[in-house]
């Protein structure tokens, strides 16, 4: 503790910013394997952002009524699959990239800027996002628009998947693929509702909800959305994992390492 004693003094509200003092390491805390942590954020971000980049190259990622979430919506007309997956893939990895939650994260797992709070960063100055390239996360409110048409057509893909496609259709399907398709579209309309930037969109801007047009909807709205909210970070990653599972689940079923479970009638 003594070590964190000494990292927590300088940050308590000092005007003036303490000397360099020890090294970086020789300030981070001894008492927990604070590494453990930082490591997973690096290993999860890193293998996930590989992994997407790969599946958007290789293609061809349907079978039977199933789409991969990162190939919808397929604006495929003139295109090969993988240009569109590619293209379709922009704004959700975007979404994630500029996320409040996961800038919290890489910055403090990638970056170590700083790796944690009452930690010193080894800047001088601080200058927040307000600067190239750091100012372009402010994007996000906007990138949020997008994630929302992204989401929407992945609700239309679980519609299709219950009810078939080509010589299925007119019938009804569910399968372990819908439901596992259907688990992920929720997670993700879970996480981009729990979005604080769609959290300010809703109840943001009032100083008092009974004073403004639609105030008590605006109210109930906010309510929910806050619900949601307090666990954004755990949407983050449920979301993510829910992506990249139904991925590798369609990949599995195109092997043919086993066939879909699933009643049709
Ligand atoms: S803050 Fe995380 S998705 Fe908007």
């Amino acid at each position: 503790m003594a070590s964190e004693t000494t990292a927590m003094g300088p940050s308590a509200g000092a005007s003036t910013r303490p000397s360099a003092g020890p090294g970086l390491v020789a300030r981070l805390r001894r008492d927990a394997p604070w590494w453990v942590l930082p490591a997973t954020v690096v290993t999860s971000l890193t293998t996930f952002s590989g992994y997407a980049l790969w599946t958007a190259l290789l293609g061809h990622d349907r079978w039977g009524p199933y789409l991969s979430p990162f190939y919808s919506p397929e604006i495929a007309a003139g295109r090969t699959r993988a240009s569109s997956a590619i293209f379709v893939a922009g704004a959700p990895l975007l979404f994630r990239f500029t996320c409040y939650y996961y800038r919290k994260a890489y910055y403090r797992s990638f970056l170590l800027d700083p790796p944690a709070c009452a930690v010193r960063d080894p800047h001088r100055t601080y200058s927040g996002e307000t600067s190239f390239p750091t100012v372009l996360n402010n994007l996000h409110r906007y990138v949020w628009w997008l994630v929302a048409i992204v989401v929407s057509f992945l609700w239309l893909d679980v519609f299709r998947a219950f009810f078939g496609t080509g010589a299925d259709s007119g019938h009804i399907w569910l399968g372990v693929g819908t439901g596992v398709m259907l688990g992920n579209v929720v997670l993700l309309t879970a996480y981009s509702a729990s979005c604080h930037s769609f959290r300010h969109m809703v109840g943001g801007h009032v100083d008092c909800f009974s004073c403004v047009r639609f105030g008590k909807a605006r109210y109930q709205a906010w309510r929910g959305v806050t619900l949601l909210n307090i666990r954004h970070p755990m949407w983050a990653w449920v979301s993510m994992f829910s992506v990249w599972g139904t991925d590798i689940y369609l990949r599995m079923l195109q092997a043919g390492w086993f066939l879909d479970p699933h009643i049709r009638f």
